[in-house]
């Protein structure tokens, strides 16, 4: 179904308020509903779940430091919206059918509060997961101002309810970086970019099978999504008027399989100031953004020269990316911006030529360097399966990092594709991407690279928590292990992909106050033990 182009204003999330104040916390809460939204203005209204009743959800503003409690309640309907695999992990009967758990995207927060796949609930937390631990989630916010995001996480259903629309946007900010001046207030946009297939009553369109489809399974899995319809806040290919002046936009590739390659028609490029855990230490210009699912970049657009102009962001991206088709006339298009509103104020924002400084880890402090190997497997049903060093997900806990240590992980891609890969709780910095012999691993297990390394793109020196790993390339990432021990994951970020077993859990060990040669004595080390044990345990008090 061709549906016209640019005929929609672009929709913007509404900020959340707090419900109230408890004793040193700001208390949200937000309910997960079953709504129709218009999306679109030839559609008719498409059957949605969206949190707080609108899709994609409402933005949440804090303060770097500001403690955060939400309370996450699950008003969805016992029955899916969309085609659930009982094959895979997690969604077996008699597990039910409707699961959901919160999960905030590059959130350093603690573990009861991480939004673990099992720790899933469901309508009236009549039953819950195996890993439930709390009603109630904290968010201390104690990492720098980022552009972080929520959404589902619920164990073999994560790309059914993201793709239902449970997403939304949760901003950090602090005083550092309010002082920079760069376009704030209405000239600060978020915008979540994601595909979605329609059927022609305006219902959500997902495959109960993939193409060829798999003899015994009904639904099955696919093996990825591509939608052939690009949305933006919510909207199909909608439009924005924009005054002749900068702009700040946190763009979030909230897809579940689908990658991005973004450049506007006027061949102006986006000024990146931040990735996914926050400020860049220097602006760079970018031609053509790369955006992987779970990926965020935050930049700054200049229409002041182009007053009058109409400029759209497009997409070049292959998929699957980056050996896939093109995209289709319809798939490279995204949005438009008319710059077509008169200035109504003299643009006085600025963008410095130095943001934030970053500290870097060096690979010489790291305690460890684990080699993981991206690898193709088959499922009993013949289908393809792609793991994580070749484990399944219930498989033992083998990464455990010590609180507060330093690791480097190299991603060895033996794969076909490019894979997100995105680890909870930290933020973590790129090292390098490096080709290697991917036959000869394969048959050896032998890493031997064929080329020098190269070091991540200057809009990657950042920190992130989320990596493309490209394939034929030992990607390398270094991240410290903190500030909260217990368990997390890490993940592929296409979805399609991270329910069928490409996730592993992970662990962070605590450090024991007393060891074997006695108490750790009083000091610094105590202190900051002390510190983090008091942050994770003083949040286990439950609330009201
Ligand atoms: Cu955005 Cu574990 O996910
Ligand atoms: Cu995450
Ligand atoms: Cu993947």
């Amino acid at each position: 179904m061709a549906l016209a182009k640019f005929v929609d204003p672009l929709p913007i999330p509404a900020v959340l308020k707090p419900k109230g104040y408890l004793a040193c916390a700001a208390y949200y809460e937000v309910r997960m509903r079953q709504v129709k939204q218009k999306l679109h203005r030839d559609l008719p209204e498409t059957t949605v779940w969206a949190y707080e009743g609108v899709y994609p959800g409402p933005t949440f503003e804090v303060l770097r430091h500001e403690r955060v409690k939400v309370r996450w309640v699950n008003d969805l309907p016992d029955e899916h919206l969309l085609p659930v695999d009982r094959t895979v992990h997690g969604a077996h009967p008699p597990n039910p059918l409707v699961r959901t758990v919160v999960h905030l995207h590059g959130g350093e927060v603690p573990a009861y509060s991480d939004g673990h796949p099992e720790a899933w609930f469901t309508r009236d937390f009549r039953e819950v997961g195996p890993h439930f631990r709390s009603v109630v989630y904290f968010y201390p916010n104690i990492q720098r101002p980022a552009t972080l995001w929520y959404h589902d996480h619920a164990l073999g259903i994560t790309r059914l309810n993201v793709y239902a629309g449970l997403a939304g946007f949760y901003l950090i900010r602090d005083a550092f970086e309010l002082e920079l001046n760069l376009p704030g207030g209405r000239f600060e946009i978020p915008l979540v970019i994601q595909d979605r297939s329609f059927n022609a009553d305006g219902s959500l369109f997902y495959p109960r099978q993939p193409d060829p489809p798999v003899p015994g399974v009904d639904p099955s899995i696919v093996p990825e999504f591509f939608g052939d319809t690009i949305l933006v806040n919510g909207k199909v290919w909608p439009y924005l008027e924009v005054e002749p002046r900068k702009y700040r936009f946190r763009l979030l590739n909230g897809s579940n399989s689908r990658f991005y390659l973004l450049s506007f028609t006027s061949g102006q490029p986006f000024i990146q100031i931040g990735t996914d855990g926050g400020l860049l230490e220097a602006p760079v210009p970018v031609a053509e953004l790369t955006l992987a699912p779970g990926e965020r970049a935050d930049v700054v657009v200049d229409f002041s020269a182009f007053a009058g102009e109409t400029i759209r962001l497009v997409n070049g991206a292959a998929a699957p990316f980056p050996g896939g088709d093109p995209p289709t006339e319809d798939t490279s298009q995204v949005m438009e911006f008319r710059v077509t509103l008169p200035l109504s104020e003299p643009d006085t924002s600025t963008v410095p030529s130095s943001l934030r400084p970053i500290e870097r880890f060096s690979p010489a402090a790291a305690a460890l360097t684990r080699d993981l190997a991206l690898v193709e497997a088959q499922d009993p049903f013949g289908r393809l399966l792609l793991l994580l060093d070749g484990k399944r997900w219930s498989a033992p806990v083998s990464e455990k990092p010590r609180l507060g240590s330093v690791e480097v992980w190299r991603l060895i891609n033996l794969t076909e594709d490019a894979h997100p890969i995105h680890l909870h709780l930290v933020q973590f910095q790129i090292l390098e991407r490096r080709p290697f012999d991917v036959d000869r691993y394969r048959s050896r297990r032998e890493l031997v690279f064929t080329g020098p390394p190269v070091p991540p793109d200057p809009n990657e020196r950042g920190l992130k928590d989320t990596v493309r790993a490209n394939p034929g390339q030992v990607t390398s990432i270094i991240a410290r292990f903190g500030a909260f021990a217990g368990q997390y994951v890490w993940h592929c970020h296409i979805l399609e992909h991270e329910d069928h077993e490409m996730m592993r859990p992970y662990e962070v060990v605590p450090v024991p106050l007393c060891t074997k040669f006695g108490p750790v004595p009083p000091g610094p080390k105590r202190r900051a033990i002390l510190q983090r044990q008091f942050l994770n345990e003083a949040c286990d008090v439950p609330d009201p």
